[in-house]
């Protein structure tokens, strides 16, 4: 436990990992802005708004579950059972297209990433990228006889690192909470209408944070409608009433700049891929009343 903690603070500590996200991230945000709406789309795709989760997480297990395959049809190898081997060979293949795929769904979800996290994907990106590589020689060196015990130790010290990368991808999301959906919470959304600020408080094109409860909830009013969304950002928890209310029922989050849709929560652009709570409105006595929607 000790020496876990010690790594992720060694890697916390190392200044040219910022230095190389400052020049990376911007050069892959741009390049997506580049592409215009098809860039936006790409990116969208990339980071899973279409499927309501993060498709990175849904990638990475391809490379993981067929290199743990090689591993194990490796050892059948060598203890005699030859048979396996074009197996073996198959999965590191099928390993190093996924890899590509978790690589470039990473990228994009790494660039909605600051501070200590955006060091930690930084480095958990490069071991992959080691064992990519590994793993892509181990290939080529396999077709032949003489190279083929080279090649199954590449395959091992391949696994050793991704499996390094996959303990830092844990780290990222159970100790940095990315790629979780920060909406989530212990404290009850309220399910019967509560009064949260009196109407008149509320100004036309505006935007506020009230409390229902303990939950924070945005109340935006925009060509005389009124919307309530969850106010924490799923994507990292960042305060959407600080953000920008855009034109067509739209928020922009300060953060990171994903866009929901006031209308019922729904991500509109990434990199957050899980949808806002949406809150019910009626009128009572002057006063706005919200409850969660079903
Ligand atoms: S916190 Fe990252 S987009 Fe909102």
């Amino acid at each position: 436990m000790m020496i876990q903690k010690n790594a992720i603070r060694l890697i916390e500590e190392q200044e040219w990992l910022e230095t190389a996200g400052d020049a990376l991230q911007p050069a892959i945000i741009n390049t997506f802005e580049a592409g215009g709406d098809a860039g936006q789309k790409i990116k969208n795709f990339l980071h899973g708004t279409w499927l309501g989760h993060p498709l990175h997480p849904v990638i990475k297990d391809v490379p993981i579950g067929a290199w743990t395959m090689t591993a194990i049809l490796d050892v059948a190898e060598l203890t005699g059972s030859r048979k396996y081997k074009n197996g073996a060979d198959a999965a590191v293949a099928i390993g190093i297209v996924g890899a590509l795929g978790a690589a470039v769904t990473g990228l994009t979800d790494w660039t909605g990433t600051t501070t200590k996290k955006r060091k930690i994907g930084l480095m958990h990106g490069m071991l992959n990228i080691g064992a990519t590589a590994l793993y892509a020689t181990s290939y080529v060196l396999r077709k032949n006889k003489k190279t083929r015990g080279t090649a199954i130790a590449l395959s091992m010290a391949g696994y050793g690192v991704v499996s390094l990368a996959a303990y830092l991808g844990g780290h990222l999301v159970f100790g940095e909470q990315v790629g979780v959906d920060h909406t989530a919470t212990s404290e009850e959304y309220p399910t019967d209408f509560v009064a949260v600020l009196a109407e008149n408080e509320l100004q036309n094109n505006s935007m506020k944070s009230v409390k229902a409860g303990e939950i924070s909830v945005l109340l935006a009013k925009q060509n005389n409608k009124i919307y309530a969304i969850a106010n924490t950002c799923s994507h990292l928890g960042g305060p959407l009433n600080e953000g920008e209310l855009l034109e067509g029922g739209k928020v922009k989050c300060p953060w990171h700049d994903s866009v929901f849709s006031l209308e019922d929560g729904c991500v509109i652009n990434g990199p957050a891929s899980e949808k806002q709570p949406q809150f019910e409105i009626r009128l009572r006595n002057g006063q706005i009343e919200v409850k969660k929607s079903n």
